[in-house]
């Protein structure tokens, strides 16, 4: 019989010869087979060092091994056949109606330890906060979690998107603090109880349309609403910035992620003062903008 830890290196290696993609939650296959053998046997997702050496009957193989090859098969990311994933230690329920939550932005709203980067850009009356182009909500949550006085709006054009997030709201508890909109970018955002936003979290469809061309199969599995963002993958960030400053507080700031899309932003946006901030995807994959900067810059 064999044990949990040689189950997951049997697995990650089947995952490395069929050549699978990763970047859904994780980065490698020991990682990734290490997820779908401790989903299947109902362990917790941390539990390796403590179940390594556990047997696993042989009606268990059978379910990681069906488990395996719908991987394989299917090329699905692992968080669509679990219906689960986590960003920053919080489970949220995921299915093929929105991506996979892995945003940077979620380190920046609070780190392992609890702490928050965005801290020092919030002042003590910090109060409305959008989280715009939502997509299962995990973002809006994750602030909620962290900024217990702010009320929040998650706003996404697709209704599938917001069924979801509304699943996640509710799994946290969240339905008194966080409220759900359809919006087309900021068309449907007007603030909250007519106050404007202190600040705006935004992972919005930003891949280029040349990356777009050279996908693997596991993003194509995500909707393409969700990645797509034209030629320079600036098409979304656009109007969003135009339109912005009207719906800010006058110490606002919007957070922007723009995967690697750094050199399409500058070229698109040559005189805005853009804030870097450093996640562990680099110092080039969030900014952060400042109202006066955008209306110094556009
Ligand atoms: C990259 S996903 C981000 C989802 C989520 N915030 C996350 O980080 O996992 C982008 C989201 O933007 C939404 N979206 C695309 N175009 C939009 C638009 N014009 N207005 C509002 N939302 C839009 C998509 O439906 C998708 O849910």
């Amino acid at each position: 019989m064999s044990t949990v830890l040689q189950t997951i290196e049997e697995a990650a290696a089947q995952l490395e010869a069929a050549g699978v993609g990763f970047g859904h939650g994780t980065t490698n296959a020991f990682d990734e087979a290490a997820w779908l053998v401790l989903w299947s046997l109902k362990l917790p997702l941390d539990s390796l060092d403590f179940e390594q050496n556990r047997p696993v009957a042989a009606t268990e193989s059978s379910q990681i091994a069906i488990l395996l090859r719908a991987r394989i098969d299917t090329r699905k990311p692992a968080a669509y056949l679990t219906k689960e994933a986590w960003l920053q230690g919080v489970p949220f329920y995921v299915d093929e109606r929105v991506i996979v939550p892995r945003s940077f932005i979620a380190e920046l709203i609070a780190d392992a330890d609890g702490q928050s980067t965005l801290d020092y850009w919030l002042r003590e009356d910090t109060q409305n906060v959008l989280d715009l182009c939502t997509g299962n909500g995990s973002l809006a949550v994750l602030a909620a979690l962290t900024f217990p006085e702010v009320q929040i709006q998650a706003a996404d054009i697709s209704h599938d998107a917001l069924a979801v997030a509304a699943i996640n709201v509710k799994k946290h508890a969240l339905q008194n603090r966080i409220e759900l909109i359809r919006s087309d970018g900021l068309a449907q955002c007007h603030g909250i109880q007519g106050k404007p936003y202190d600040l705006i979290l935004c992972n919005p469809p930003y891949v280029n349309s040349a990356s777009m061309a050279a996908l693997p199969a596991e993003y194509l599995a995500e909707p393409e609403i969700s990645l797509a963002g034209g030629a320079d993958g600036m098409d979304f960030i656009r109007p969003l910035l135009q339109a912005a400053p009207k719906v800010m507080s006058e110490h606002a700031v919007i957070v922007l992620e723009i995967g690697n899309e750094r050199t399409f932003f500058e070229q698109a946006f040559p005189r805005l003062e853009a804030i870097w901030l450093e996640t562990s995807a680099g110092h080039d994959q969030v900014l952060l903008l400042t109202r006066d900067s955008l209306l110094r810059g556009l």
